[in-house]
């Protein structure tokens, strides 16, 4: 059967768009990768991608005038290359209403905080500072409001004594290269329905029982 073509946007180290092209290098994996997007030249991601034999293209987002414009660039790469689904890995740029729109219930995107909570940016320092006893990453469809839309896959991890935001940061990453290539199977084996704006897996099944976790 023909493989899900995916793009990845990326913006930096390319860690996730790493376990997902990791994922894909096995065939009975459902995606592939068939473009990567930065919109920063020389990013490391970039340059994984380049060395996996993915094609890559860059789109500095200072040469466009407005944010539509740049995404529209970013859209015309997306479908050039044939890809159906659109993977936020680690872009760090916010993205117009109408590209939201476009692409709606086919754009995911991952954030290292069990969403709703810890929107936004330098979350593993907020999470210390706030004294959660639970991390963790999620990946959702995205809707135009930062970090919303449809919750598809999280992972929590304990946060532990002692813990700064590295070893948080280190934690919740190892679970985000896990959920993330994950999800995007799910997706490419046609699992994921969004009813409301509730996301159903169906053959997904979930854990029994209750964590707990302190802090002495
Ligand atoms: C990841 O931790 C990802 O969850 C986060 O950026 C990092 C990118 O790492 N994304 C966000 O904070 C988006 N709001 P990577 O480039 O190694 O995948």
């Amino acid at each position: 059967m023909a493989r899900m073509k995916i793009a990845v946007l990326v913006s930096g180290r390319g860690s996730n768009m790493q376990a997902i092209l990791d994922a894909s290098q096995d065939a009975s994996y459902p995606a592939e990768i068939g473009v990567v997007v930065s919109n920063i030249a020389g990013a490391p991601a970039l340059q994984k991608a380049s060395d996996a034999g993915v094609k890559t293209v860059t789109v500095p987002h200072k040469e466009y005038p407005d944010r539509e414009s740049f995404d529209r660039r970013v859209t015309e790469e997306i479908e050039a290359a044939g890809c159906e689904l659109v993977v936020l890995a680690g872009f760090m740029r916010l993205l117009s209403e109408e590209f939201c729109e476009h692409w709606r219930d086919r754009l995911i995107n991952i954030h290292p905080s069990l969403l709703p909570s810890f929107k936004g940016l330098d979350v593993h320092e907020r999470m210390i500072t706030a004294g959660v006893r639970f991390g963790g990453c999620t990946v959702h469809y995205v809707r135009h409001e930062m970090d919303t839309g449809p919750i598809i896959v999280q992972a929590a991890v304990p946060v532990h004594p002692g813990d700064d935001s590295k070893k948080l940061a280190a934690r919740i990453l190892e679970q985000e290269h896990v959920i993330y290539p994950l999800a995007v199977k799910w997706i490419a084996e046609g699992r994921v329905r969004i009813s409301g704006e509730v996301v159903k897996v169906s053959g997904a099944k979930a854990p029994d029982g209750a964590l707990v976790n302190y802090l002495e």
